[in-house]
């Protein structure tokens, strides 16, 4: 943490504790960019991509956001470069390892959602172990997409409905919102109120794409390592200047 972050601890003075989102996703973008305008080869940006969400996570914590969901992998980068993806899975892995017992004294309970089926064996062996140590935490929701798709989502869910409507267990007429999403990766979890998008793209690339029907869009030009707590301090007083009216007046 630098200097400056350890200042910003507290939840600063000009944002309304009442207000604040319940739930915070991020879309952790421009990590590539970052490495190469330092000069730098990729996968140091997802290096330091990993402390931006620490201290995010942290941040998160301490000012009392009670959720974050921070899209880590999707089904699309797969795409990329053989090279790349080994090193994302082994990096995923090994941050996992490393900070399972700092989640625990920070009392996180971590998640994940996403096809997490076709993840290499070994980083499913962590996910399992971190999900389950951690489910009684109550300090923080921390939701990590991983292999993650919204189109996918949608239609695995459909799929398991359909199988309860021929079953004979469900009525087409019955379908309606919350039983679709008890079947979504993110069932229990509320809808994300901001989304942060960093390195300036504006789009959701498959991201939550039921879950953010209402939520808060923000977008800066800042590379996600690049991504600290004064930037979140924005973000949220931006949040807190919007009016969301879900359709009324
Ligand atoms: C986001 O950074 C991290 C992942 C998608 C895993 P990028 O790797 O997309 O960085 P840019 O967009 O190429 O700069
Ligand atoms: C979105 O970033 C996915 C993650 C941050 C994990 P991408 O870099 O993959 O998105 P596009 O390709 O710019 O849409
Ligand atoms: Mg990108």
């Amino acid at each position: 943490m630098t200097a400056k972050q350890t200042l910003l601890q507290e939840l600063p003075t000009d944002l309304e504790r009442g207000r604040l989102p319940k739930h915070v996703a991020v879309i952790m973008d421009g990590n590539g960019r970052w490495a190469k305008r330092q000069g730098l080869p990729r996968i140091m940006g997802h290096r330091r991509g990993v402390d931006a969400l620490k201290d995010l996570l942290r941040c998160c914590r301490d000012w009392g956001v009670g959720a974050l969901t921070a899209y880590a992998f999707s089904t699309e980068n797969w795409g990329r470069p053989l090279e790349e993806v080994e090193f994302l899975m082994t990096l995923f892995e090994r941050v996992l390892r490393q900070e399972l017992r700092e989640m625990m004294q920070e009392d996180v309970r971590i998640n994940f959602v996403g096809n997490l089926g076709a993840l290499p064996r070994s980083l499913q062996t962590e996910i399992d172990r971190a999900v389950t140590a951690t489910q009684q935490n109550q300090g923080i929701q921390f939701t990590v997409a991983t292999n993650y798709g919204g189109r996918q989502e949608i239609l695995q869910a459909c799929r398991a409905i359909a199988s309860q409507v021929q079953a004979g267990q469900l009525e087409p007429d019955q379908i309606d919102e919350s039983i679709f999403e008890r079947h979504l990766y993110t069932a229990g979890i509320c809808d994300p109120d901001l989304l942060i998008r960093t390195s300036g793209e504006m789009r959701l690339s498959n991201f939550l794409l039921w879950q953010m029907a209402y939520a808060e869009l923000y977008i800066t030009d800042t590379l996600w390592p690049d991504f600290d707590r004064t930037q979140f301090h924005q973000a949220l007083v931006a949040y807190q200047q919007r009016d969301r009216r879900f359709g009324k007046l």
